[in-house]
């Protein structure tokens, strides 16, 4: 789908209409808020979806979800369904879900989610077609030139007429997480992955379908880092390559806490530079861990969540992002609840501290948290973007 600014199409008057219904109802709440000495940010509440009030500012909110899930829970769904304007599959789409043997395919579970974002007028971020993690067993690390082009024709061709898939991840966290598990010390690819090979990766999915918008994925990337550095290197040997590559997919799996303080400046600098690129960065797999010292309630703790959730948007926004998916939509699916995953150790040995792990803007019984309230005050109080054509 392209950014471009032209006159509106229907998807401009769905946009166009969000933007004044949201303005109506929001005068209307003002009304009321200034009657009851409210503070104005109220407006957001639970009462609009945060798919409207993205679409308000020509933006999507989405979250990454489960096949399985979506065909087990009717609340999940429903609430999906209700909030997201664009969503990930978790896992459906990554190599070994979709090509378990050798040159066959099969798409059943991920068809699952495309069919749901049909019924439901949701975008689908394909994520993703090469990964380190999630391989059928007989797949290696990096696989060869022939596998990667025998996978990405299959994968991208079966989705090359979808109404719904809009973008593709093609490649995530190809970046080492330090110097010593690269061996290559300008881009800093993990070991055995050259910058050829995800140049020609990029260079097969053009030749497959280049209507999608494409992404490099990465996390750890949040502020100015050794990663970070190697990342922009990398986007940066792509655009000059001449490949085509749209954006940067900023995963921002956060932790915040109030013994260490985020690198607002490192984070906005590496915002900018993508900007300078003409990368569009997304958010792609937000979610919030606050991390020790702990708070002695839930309620401080969501609103810790809450508040770091409101200031990382806000730098978002003030640089154009447009998209932003949070990596579930309640702490009931959470991966980082699940002990293969979460990656602190502290954690991982206490499972009394796991009710402190709520990154989600819903709870359990998907009930919205504060987290919620500050995800929408953020699309609440963003500046537009361009208006998203579909
Ligand atoms: O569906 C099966 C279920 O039938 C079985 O009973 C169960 C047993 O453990 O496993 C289930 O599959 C698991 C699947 O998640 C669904 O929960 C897989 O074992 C497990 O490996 C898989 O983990 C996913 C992981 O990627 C690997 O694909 C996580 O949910 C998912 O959150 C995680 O996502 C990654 C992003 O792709 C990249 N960035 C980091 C992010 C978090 O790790």
């Amino acid at each position: 789908m392209p950014y471009r600014r032209k006159f509106l199409t229907r998807a401009g008057y769905t946009t166009l209409s969000a933007l004044l219904t949201v303005g109506f109802l929001q005068k209307d709440k003002q009304k009321e808020d200034h009657s009851k000495n409210r503070t104005v940010a109220n407006y957001t509440n639970d009462d609009f979806p945060l798919r409207q009030l993205a679409a308000a500012k020509g933006k999507l909110y989405g979250a990454a979800i489960s096949h399985d899930i979506l065909l087990k829970e009717k609340d999940y769904a429903n609430l999906i369904a209700r909030e997201c304007s664009i969503v990930t599959p978790a896992g459906e789409l990554k190599w070994g879900a979709t090509e378990p043997q050798p040159g066959e395919f099969t798409f059943e579970s991920a068809d699952v989610i495309a069919d749901f974002c049909q019924k439901h007028n949701i975008e689908l971020h394909g994520h993703t077609l090469f990964w380190h993690m999630a391989n059928p067993d007989w797949l290696p690390y990096p696989p060869t030139l022939k596998m990667i082009e025998r996978h990405v024709k299959a994968v991208m061709g079966h989705y090359r007429e979808s109404k719904v898939l809009k973008s593709w991840d093609i490649a995530n966290e190809i970046i080492a997480d330090n110097e010593n598990e690269t061996d290559n010390p300008t881009y800093g690819l993990r070991k055995g992955v050259k910058p050829e090979l995800i140049r020609d990766l990029f260079l097969i999915a053009a030749s497959v379908d280049n209507s999608k918008k494409f992404y490099l994925n990465d996390f750890g990337i949040e502020g100015a880092t050794w990663k970070s550095d190697r990342f922009l290197k990398m986007v940066e040997y792509l655009k000059n390559s001449g490949v085509k590559i749209d954006g940067a997919g900023i995963q921002s799996h956060l932790w915040f806490s109030t013994a260490y303080s985020f690198d607002e400046k490192g984070f906005n600098s590496v915002l900018k530079r993508l900007n300078d690129l003409e990368v569009k960065p997304i958010i792609t797999e937000l979610d919030i861990v606050i991390d020790a010292p702990l708070p002695d309630s839930i309620k401080k703790l969501d609103q810790m969540v809450a508040d770091s959730y409101k200031r990382y948007l806000d730098l978002c926004f003030a640089a154009k992002v447009d998209t932003v998916i949070t990596w579930g939509l309640t702490d009931r699916h959470s991966w980082i609840r699940h002990p293969d995953w979460m990656p602190r150790k502290t954690f991982r040995e206490n499972p009394n501290l796991w009710k402190f792990l709520r990154p989600l803007p819903f709870d359990e019984n998907l009930k919205p948290k504060s987290a919620r309230n500050a995800i929408a005050q953020a699309f609440g109080q963003a500046t537009s973007t361009p208006i998203r054509l579909g």
